[in-house]
């Protein structure tokens, strides 16, 4: 009993004290804002949090911080966040080939 008093007075401690609470992240498939969509030599780039694979990565895999927090992808940073792990999918079982093509992110322009 004394345990679970503990448990619950450090749970809500800690609570208290967190400033911003974990989001959700977005439900659904989201598309990339473009900054130029006139110059860009690929469609936008759309993700989706809830695929299998993605929702057990942890926030901080690609955001600043677990609450979620600004996030910004370039080509260099985009390419190392989503693509290597594509590849490697890709290269490691040829049933998942198709997640390392272009057009698995990129829509056709
Ligand atoms: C650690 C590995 C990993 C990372 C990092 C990752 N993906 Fe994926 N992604 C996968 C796998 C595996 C699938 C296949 C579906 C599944 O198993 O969930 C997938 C599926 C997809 C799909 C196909 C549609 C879908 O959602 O199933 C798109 C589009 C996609 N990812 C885009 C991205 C983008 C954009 C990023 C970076 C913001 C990214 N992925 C980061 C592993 C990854
Ligand atoms: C594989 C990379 C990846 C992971 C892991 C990931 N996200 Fe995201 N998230 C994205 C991308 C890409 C966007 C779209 C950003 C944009 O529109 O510029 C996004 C958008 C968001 C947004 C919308 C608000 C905004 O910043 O535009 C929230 C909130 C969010 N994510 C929360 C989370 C939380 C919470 C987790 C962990 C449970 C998480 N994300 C895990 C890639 C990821
Ligand atoms: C796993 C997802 C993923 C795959 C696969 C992928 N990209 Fe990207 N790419 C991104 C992300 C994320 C960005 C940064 C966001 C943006 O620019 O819209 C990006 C940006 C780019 C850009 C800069 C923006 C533009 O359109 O001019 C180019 C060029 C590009 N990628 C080319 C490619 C080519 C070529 C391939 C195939 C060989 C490819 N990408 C495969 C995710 C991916």
């Amino acid at each position: 009993m004394k345990r679970i008093l503990i448990a619950a007075v450090t749970a809500f401690a800690f609570m208290a004290a967190a400033p911003v609470m974990a989001k959700e992240p977005p439900k659904g498939k989201l598309t990339l804002p473009q900054k130029d969509a006139a110059t860009a030599k690929k469609g936008p780039v759309h993700f989706d949090h809830g695929s299998a694979k993605h929702k057990t990565l942890k926030c901080e895999t690609c955001h600043a911080s677990a609450e979620g927090g600004k996030l910004t992808l370039d080509q260099k940073t985009g390419h190392a966040t989503c693509q290597k792990c594509h590849m490697e999918t890709a290269k490691a079982d040829p049933a998942k080939k198709a997640l390392g093509t272009c057009d698995n992110c990129h829509a056709k322009k």
